[in-house]
C-alpha cells in the first residue's frame, strides 16, 4: 500500500466465482460446482457470525476454473476451494474470525490451470 491510500474500507472482501459454463466444458465451471449455494451460505453464516466488514461477492470466472468452486479472499490474496458448507465455516472461523489459514483448502501456486504455466 502506499501511504497515501485510504484505509481499507472492508477488512475482508471475499469473491467468490459463479461463473456458469454449459455442461461438458473442457474447463468445467464453478457455478457447475455448487458455487452459488457456498456464496449464500457465506454471506449469511457471515453475518450470523458478526463478521463486520467482511463482503462476500460473486465473481465471474477468476481463471482457476479447473480447481474450484474457487474464491479469493482480499487484501491477503489467499485462495481457497470449498466444496461444502462446512468448508466454508472453517474458512470463516479460522481465517475471517482468527486470521488463521485453512491449509488444506489452500489453492497454491502449484494450482495452475493446463497450459497456463
Ligand atoms: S469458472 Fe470459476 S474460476 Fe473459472
Amino acid at each position: 500500500m502506499a501511504e497515501s491510500d485510504p484505509p481499507l474500507y472492508y477488512d475482508a472482501h471475499i469473491f467468490v466465482c459463479c461463473n456458469r459454463r454449459p455442461d461438458g466444458h473442457r474447463r468445467g465451471s464453478c457455478a457447475a460446482s455448487g458455487s452459488e449455494a457456498l456464496r449464500n451460505y457465506m454471506k449469511s453464516k457471515a453475518k450470523e457470525m458478526g463478521l463486520g466488514r467482511v463482503r462476500v461477492n460473486s465473481a465471474e470466472c477468476l481463471d482457476r476454473c479447473e480447481f474450484g468452486p474457487a474464491m479469493v479472499i482480499y487484501p491477503e490474496g489467499v485462495w481457497y476451494r470449498a466444496e461444502t458448507n462446512e468448508d466454508i465455516d472453517e474458512i470463516l472461523q479460522a481465517h475471517l474470525r482468527d486470521g488463521g489459514r485453512v491449509e488444506r483448502l489452500m489453492l497454491t501456486e502449484a494450482h495452475i490451470p493446463p497450459g497456463k504455466a
